[in-house]
Parts: structure tokens; sequence; C-alpha cells
């Protein structure tokens, strides 16, 4: 037996099926599941029937996933919302997998979106060490962060500091361990300059205050000049409002040499002008490609200045990459938030039942830091 529940912890709902206003007919999953709420215990979740904008988001009654050996279920309180699921939606980045149609059945991890979590572990896996029910956790998972359950291994848990709501833990994990993992990644030490793409951005908000406690030098761009004053507020010593301002030669003029070190989060168009924008022996890391895939550039410029370019994502990494991530995050980045070197920055808290509107608002580019969902 893995499960291990505890009288305190409220236990997975049991609806009738009847009770569910939200189900809808989606070919013949919504039957699977309806047959699975005969026997299992079933949590709310949301789902993308089809790629198109919010509207498409439809929230389901399914089962709550089972758990392994090594892994623990958690109630989730909140979860942040990122931009990777708003092109999982569009279908330009669907999580591995996704294909409930075919399968006709719901398997969390790939159909139900989200990558990052806050909320309470209420079962336990028999092999699990050093976690016990009750436990408030936060942490990054490839989906199925969208449900009022998930299951995920335990080595990718990270406890939430005692002070801090469930809604700031949201905001922490994906985009404080993307912002982590690309700064050590890039060797960033102090004194160098860093430039930031879409600083008023979830990463871009994290990245700025990572890169202040590396006693590094940070400059950030934005298409929003109130972005640009929010994120001084946070340590960025300079910004360049991309509408305004051509950026190889404003980052020249900044920082005399051009920046060491660049988190790319747009791509696109932009690419060829942040080559242009580094110093010598720059390095660059491609961590989102908001504003494109395609990039046209003069690659004499990589040749000339000896640029490092990489690129990085979270979600396929192995479970051992994963395992040794958080650790590392959890030994160097948590503590910083307990001296309060760091803050979390939430934007808009929204209820689970206003997904799509949380979606919207996401993608009205309108949101400084991050956009968070809860369960009420
Ligand atoms: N590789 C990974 O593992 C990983 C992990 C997490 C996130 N990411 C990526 O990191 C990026 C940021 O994610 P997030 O969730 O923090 O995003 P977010 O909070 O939604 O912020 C994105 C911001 O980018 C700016 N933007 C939007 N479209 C743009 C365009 N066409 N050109 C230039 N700027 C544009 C907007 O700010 P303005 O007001 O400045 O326009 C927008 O608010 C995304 O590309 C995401 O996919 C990658």
């Amino acid at each position: 037996m893995i499960l291990t529940l505890h009288g305190a912890v409220t236990p997975p709902s049991r609806r009738h099926p009847a009770s569910s206003a939200s189900l809808r007919s989606i070919d013949g999953a919504t039957q699977e599941n309806f047959d699975q709420r005969q026997s299992g215990c079933t949590m709310r979740a949301v789902i993308i029937p089809e790629w198109g904008g919010p509207e498409v988001l439809e929230t389901i009654d399914t089962e709550v996933p089972a758990m392994g050996a090594d892994q623990i279920r958690v109630r989730i309180r909140a979860f942040g919302i990122n931009r990777a699921e708003v092109l999982h939606r569009r279908g330009l980045y669907p999580t591995p997998g996704h294909d409930f149609k075919r399968r006709r059945r719901i398997d969390a991890e790939k159909d139900i979106p989200g990558l990052e979590f806050a909320g309470e572990i209420d079962a336990v896996g028999d092999e699990v060490e050093g976690l016990t029910v009750g436990d408030r956790v936060m942490g990054v998972v490839a989906g199925g962060s969208y449900a009022e359950y998930l299951v995920t291994a335990a080595t990718h848990a990270i406890p939430i500091p005692e002070d801090l709501p469930f809604v700031q833990a949201a905001t922490i994990p994906e985009v404080f361990i993307t912002a982590y993992d690309a700064l050590e990644r890039l060797h960033v030490t102090g004194g160098e300059w860093v430039l930031v793409h879409a600083i008023g951005s979830g990463v871009g908000t994290a990245a700025v205050q990572l890169v202040v406690a590396r006693g590094a030098r940070c400059l950030g761009t934005s298409r929003t000049p109130s972005k640009l004053e929010r994120a001084a507020a946070l340590g960025m010593e300079a910004g360049i409002d991309t509408t305004a301002d051509e950026l190889a030669p404003a980052v020249h003029r900044i920082t005399e040499h051009g920046a060491n070190a660049a988190i790319d989060l747009v791509g696109g168009p932009m690419f060829a002008s942040t080559l242009e924008a580094m110093a010598s022996r720059g390095r660059v890391i491609v961590v989102g490609l908001t504003a494109g895939r395609r990039a046209d550039v003069d690659l004499g410029v990589v040749l000339q200045k000896r640029l490092r370019i990489e690129g990085t994502v979270l979600r396929s990494r192995s479970q051992a990459e994963k395992t040794d991530l958080t650790r590392s995050f959890r030994e160097a980045v948590l503590p910083l938030f307990l001296e309060k070197r760091l803050r979390v920055v939430l934007d808009r808290v929204f209820a689970f039942d206003e997904i799509r509107d949380a979606h919207a608002y996401m993608e009205s580019n309108a949101s400084f830091g991050k956009i968070v969902v809860e369960f009420r």
C-alpha cells in the first residue's frame, strides 16, 4: 500500500458526477472519466481539448493521479501561470504526449497543463524519506498543476518558507529556478554586466534579483517603459525601451564594452542585435522565444567576439537532472528568501474558475512579475 492519508488533511473530493456542472463531452474522454468517478477519487482540473485562445480551456472532473513509491501527492493551493502554458494552449509548445482524445483517458502530467505548484502534502509514497503529510511544499513539474492534486517526485519538492503564504510561494519555482539555472550556466561573476530581455516577465523579475545577489550588474529591456521603472526598484541598473532605442548601441553606451552575459527570453528578430550587444567572449543563453523561433544573424559577429551561445529548457530534463537542480536551488537560493534578499513579484491573483481570464491577462502583456491562480 502506497498512500498514507491523515485525517487532518482533506482527502480528494468524491463528487457525484451529476453535481459537476462543468463536465462536458470531449469525445470518449468524458465517458471514461465518468466511469472512473464511480470507483475513484476525483478532482477539478483544466484541460485543453483543442488548440486556440483562452476560451478553449475547460474545467473537468477527472481522476486524482496514482502515486508511486518514491512520490508525494500534493493538494494544490495555488499555481503560477507561465508563458509556456499559453504556447501549449495555442499548440506551439504542447507537453510531449498530450493526446487524451486518442488515448481516451486523461494522463495528468501530459494532458493537464501547469508547470509549478504550491500546496501541502496529503500522501507520501513508502520509499519517501524526510517529507510528511501536511508539509508545505512548492516545485516545478513537467505538467499537471492546473488541478486540485498532483503527484511528483519527492526529490523535486521544495519546502515553502514558514511565513510565506501559498499564493506568494506559487510565484517562485518556475521563474526563480529557470533564472538561477541560466545564471549558473552563464558562469556569471561579480561586476559583470548581464543583459536580461523582457525584464518585466516572471523570469525577468527573478533574474534581475539573482543577478544583483551575485554582485553582478543588470541591464534590462522591455517594450513597456513603466516595467523598466519597476525593475529598477528590484536592482536593475539600466533599462532600455526597445520600442524607442536601438538595442546594441544602447548597451555599448551603458556598459562601455558590451554585455558579458545575456538571458534571452524573447528570441526572434532581436537575437541579431543581442549578439551585437555582447562584449568580447560574451555568453548568451536562449531561454524563451516569445518573439519568434527564427533569427537572421551575422555569424561573423559570433566568430569575431568569440561568443558562446547555449539553449536551455527545464521540462525535457531527466528526473535525475531535475533532482540535482532542485537540491542546488534549495541550497543556494532558498536561504536568500529567508534572508529577505529575494522577494516574490506578484502581479495578480485569479480564482480557479477564472483560468481563462488569467491566460487572457498574460497574453495582454500587461503583467509585471507573476500571475497566480488560487483555490479559494
Ligand atoms: N527554457 C525554459 O525552461 C523556460 C522556463 C520558463 C520560462 N521560459 C520562457 O521565458 C520567457 C518568459 O516567460 P514568463 O512566463 O516569465 O513570461 P511573462 O511573465 O508572460 O512575460 C513575458 C513578457 O515578454 C514581453 N513580450 C511579449 N511578447 C514579446 C515580443 N514579441 N517581443 C518582445 N517582448 C515580448 C512582454 O513584456 P513587454 O511589456 O516588455 O512587452 C511580456 O509581459 C518565455 O519566453 C518563456 O517561454 C523558458
